[in-house]
């Protein structure tokens, strides 16, 4: 009867595992990616959640040498780490675990016992979204900015904030420049519409649900949004509004790191997810917009114009959504299965 007893206990602690497991995963996914190209891959065994990147899930021609996916499945370990602790984990990371092999990125290895009260920032994994509406005027006060700062930093990364209106000039001259760099390709064009307009079954990419319809171009702000429609062309139809669009003032800053090689990649992802939730805990929206750093004559020309020391990873606009809605699963992007990216083995 014991051993039948104890069998019990054994199968009904595998059996919670394995939720938490999938909860933890279920996380991991719900991190931002490049065009939500979401390009990981999860394997678990005995305690440990292994993290591999999936280059077929890469840009070929956005990002040759796979600085953007690195990131993404940076974002994604933290995801997953803040949902271990959260779960009552205590989380050693060991990053790029076998150096024969490349994709393996991270090994997160669970022992029980965490603290309690870790969940402010598992709370915000939901919330989370790319805001790319208008911000109201509402500045975004210094001590919400030393939060934003203090969560990059905990990842070894650095944040700068644009704050004057010569630094503002420089990004906003490179961003358009690059994003007019991007549009010109064919082959960019083509990539994007590989990831974009999928149906509503679809498990990746940026649905049109999520993006504004307005022209990036023809909104109130110096800051030019990516456009994720492909055949926009020129305008036909002259803008004979006599209403100017609204004045858009977000917060921009810039998120980088002193190296660039894949363990900085995936500690600028680490502190682009942990920023982007500490935001979301203190209702701040955000957006990347990254078109800068996807040309390496805009990216150096961005680090010499702010005049920071290392490499800018992340470019983003920070502000209060205008329209007072709070965040809802309506504005959730899909995410593929988790029994899609798991892997269970034995060891
Ligand atoms: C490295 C990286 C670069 C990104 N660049 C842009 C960008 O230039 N413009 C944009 O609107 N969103 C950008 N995003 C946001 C993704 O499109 C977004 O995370 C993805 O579609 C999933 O949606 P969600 O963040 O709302 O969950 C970027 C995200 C990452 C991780």
């Amino acid at each position: 009867m014991r051993e039948v007893g104890e069998r019990i206990v054994e199968i009904r602690e595998v059996v919670m595992d394995q939720q938490v497991l999938h909860d933890i995963v279920a996380q991991a996914v719900r991190a931002p990616s490049i065009h939500n190209t979401q390009p990981w891959r999860f394997v678990a065994y005995d305690g440990v959640i292994e993290l591999w990147t999936d280059p077929a899930r890469g840009l070929a021609v956005l990002d040759p040498n796979g600085r953007a996916r690195h990131l993404s499945c940076g974002a994604s370990l933290l995801h997953a780490r803040v949902a271990a602790e959260a779960a009552g984990y205590d989380v050693d990371v060991v990053l790029q675990p076998d150096p024969t092999e490349p994709e393996h990125l991270a090994d997160l290895r669970l022992r029980s016992g965490a603290a309690a009260g870790r969940k402010s920032l598992a709370d915000a994994v939901s919330a989370r979204h790319t805001e790319r509406g208008a911000f109201s005027p509402e500045p975004v006060t210094p001590d919400v900015v030393a939060a934003l700062r203090n969560a990059a930093e905990v990842e070894g990364c650095w944040l700068r904030v644009v704050d004057s209106s010569d630094d503002e000039t420089a990004v906003a001259v490179l961003l358009t420049r690059a994003d007019a760099i991007e549009r010109a390709d064919p082959a960019y064009l083509d990539e994007l519409r590989r990831w974009t307009g999928h149906g509503s079954e679809a498990t990746d990419g940026v649905p049109a649900s999520a993006v504004p319809d307005a022209d990036p171009s023809r909104r109130g702000s110096n800051f030019l949004l990516r456009d994720f429609v492909t055949d926009r062309g020129p305008a036909t139809v002259p803008d004979v509004s006599n209403d100017p669009p609204p004045v858009e003032r977000p917060l921009v800053a810039v998120l980088g790191t002193e190296d660039d090689d894949v363990a900085s990649w995936l500690a600028a992802g680490q502190g682009l997810a942990r920023l982007l939730l500490t935001a979301t805990s203190l209702g701040v929206a955000a957006s990347p917009m990254t078109q800068p750093l996807e040309i390496p004559d805009t990216r150096s020309r961005l680090a010499a114009e702010l005049g920071v020391v290392g490499h800018p990873q992340m470019l983003l606009r920070l502000g209060y959504a205008s329209d007072d809605v709070p965040p809802t699963a309506g504005d959730q992007t899909p995410r593929r299965h988790v029994e899609d990216v798991l892997n269970v083995t034995e060891d």
